[in-house]
């Protein structure tokens, strides 16, 4: 079995990227409104990441990722290319994903921000994508089959008659952006990992509002939902602990606590 266990001073490190990416997305909330582009949101994050937090761009550069940041807006499931042209407009809903390097190590991180008002199936979207996370953070534990992430996150999306994207997963992290073990974000009992104390790794499921296939479009990164219906996701970077996990991104505001205690 593989899987890697970070050292304490590895988890210190990690600390810090993972605030640090999480502060990022706390600083840009104002930015959020009708009007801006994308372009200058990435700026704006991009300045903020090197000169106010001394620390790297993960994606700029990322396999010839030519920004800083992702910003995926409605029916952009991930990847979306920050464009000067691109503008942000009331019932909008925006995906932003900040992945930062801090002393050698990654830390990686997303949410969704309202334009405006926006539909009730928008806010559904984005409370459901946000939840399935929360329910399966309730659950890792050491001794915890990787599995049960995905089925607990498939089963809640699918109740409530979302569908789960298959393409992309949550990945280990650390020195490395993205490392094994993959987290699925759905059930496939082939993949037996069991959690240990010590693992570092993203959750971060990506949901629509309709159907769960996906295309590339022709940039080569921007993914959109092949139905054009409406997709959300919320990501963050975990440490398994002794009885459960800390969010090392996590916000302020955030109704769930940074620690975790999932005994029973
Ligand atoms: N942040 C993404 C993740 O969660 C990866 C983005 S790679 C990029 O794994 F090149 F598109 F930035
Ligand atoms: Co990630
Ligand atoms: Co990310």
């Amino acid at each position: 079995m593989i899987c890697i266990i970070k050292t304490k001073s590895e988890i210190q490190k990690m600390r810090i990227s993972g605030k640090l990416a999480a502060e990022v997305l706390e600083m840009i909330e104002e930015y959020i409104q009708p009007k801006i582009s994308t372009e200058d949101i990435n700026q704006i994050c991009h300045d903020y990441i090197i000169y106010k937090k001394k620390a790297i761009s993960a994606c700029l550069g990322y396999h010839g990722f030519p920004k800083s940041i992702c910003i995926s807006i409605n029916d952009v499931v991930c990847h979306g290319i920050p464009n000067k042209k691109k503008i942000l407009k009331e019932g909008d809903i925006v995906n932003i994903d900040i992945s930062i390097i801090k002393d050698d190590y990654y830390g990686d991180t997303s949410k969704m921000f309202y334009v405006g008002k926006t539909s009730i199936l928008s806010q559904r979207l984005c409370q459901v994508a946000q939840k399935s996370l929360y329910l399966a953070l309730k659950i890792v534990k050491p001794g915890l089959p990787l599995y049960k992430i995905g089925e607990i996150i498939q089963n809640y999306v699918e109740s409530n008659n979302f569908s789960v994207v298959k393409e992309y997963c949550g990945h280990g992290i650390g020195r490395n952006f993205h490392e094994e073990p993959h987290v699925l974000h759905y059930k496939n009992k082939e993949n037996n990992i069991v959690l240990e104390k010590g693992m570092i790794f993203t959750i971060e499921p990506m949901i629509n509002s309709g159907n769960a296939q996906v295309r590339c479009m022709k940039d080569g990164w921007t993914v959109k939902t092949k139905d054009r219906s409406l997709s959300a996701q919320y990501e963050h970077t975990i440490l398994v602990t002794e009885y459960g996990c800390d969010i090392l991104t996590w916000r302020k505001n955030e109704h769930i606590p940074p620690k975790l205690v999932n005994k029973n």
